[in-house]
C-alpha cells in the first residue's frame, strides 16, 4: 500500500467526499499490489472495482453540486465523463494483454489529485451550506454499490 498515500491536504472540507476520495486513493493502492504480485485477474479485478466506484463517486459529487444550484455543474461533469472513458479506454487495452497497469495507475493518480485539488474544492463552500444529513442519508445510498470505506 505505498504508491499513493493519502494526505491531508487532499481534504476538500466535505467529510463524504474526503471519504470517497481516500477510497478511490486506496483502490490505486490496491492496483499497484495487484502488479507489484504480476497477479492479472486481481489488477482486472481491482481495475473493474475502481471504475465502479470512481463512476459511482462521480455520479454522486455531480447530484451534491445539481442539489446545491452549483453553477458549474455542467462543465465539471464533461470533465467527469471524458475521465471514465479514458480510464474505460485503458481497461480495454489491458482486457487486450496490452501492459498499461503503470501508465493507467499514473494517471489515476495524478489526474485525481489534480481534480480534487482544482475542480472539487472549487464546489465545496457552496455545497458545504447545503448539504444536509438526511438528504445525504437517502442519497448515498442510490449510488454506491462499493461502500466508501
Ligand atoms: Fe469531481
Ligand atoms: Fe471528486
Amino acid at each position: 500500500m505505498g504508491y499513493c498515500t493519502w494526505d491531508a491536504s487532499y481534504n476538500i472540507g466535505i467529510d463524504v467526499i474526503d471519504k470517497q476520495h481516500h477510497r478511490i486513493i486506496d483502490y490505486i493502492n490496491e492496483l499497484d499490489d495487484a502488479h507489484q504480485a504480476k497477479d492479472k485477474e486481481k489488477v482486472a479485478e481491482v481495475l473493474a472495482h475502481v471504475i465502479d466506484y470512481t463512476h459511482s463517486h462521480f455520479s454522486f459529487e455531480e447530484k451534491l453540486m445539481e442539489n446545491a444550484g452549483y453553477p458549474l455543474t455542467e462543465p465539471h461533469k464533461k470533465i467527469h465523463a471524458e475521465f471514465i472513458q479514458r480510464v474505460r479506454d485503458y481497461q480495454a487495452q489491458h482486457e487486450k494483454g496490452h501492459q498499461v497497469t503503470m501508465q493507467l495507475m499514473y494517471e489515476l493518480k495524478t489526474w485525481l489529485l489534480n481534480h480534487i485539488k482544482e475542480e472539487d474544492r472549487e464546489y465545496a463552500q457552496l455545497v458545504n451550506k447545503t448539504l444536509n444529513p438526511s438528504w445525504l442519508d437517502k442519497t448515498l445510498g442510490r449510488f454506491f454499490h462499493l461502500k466508501p470505506s
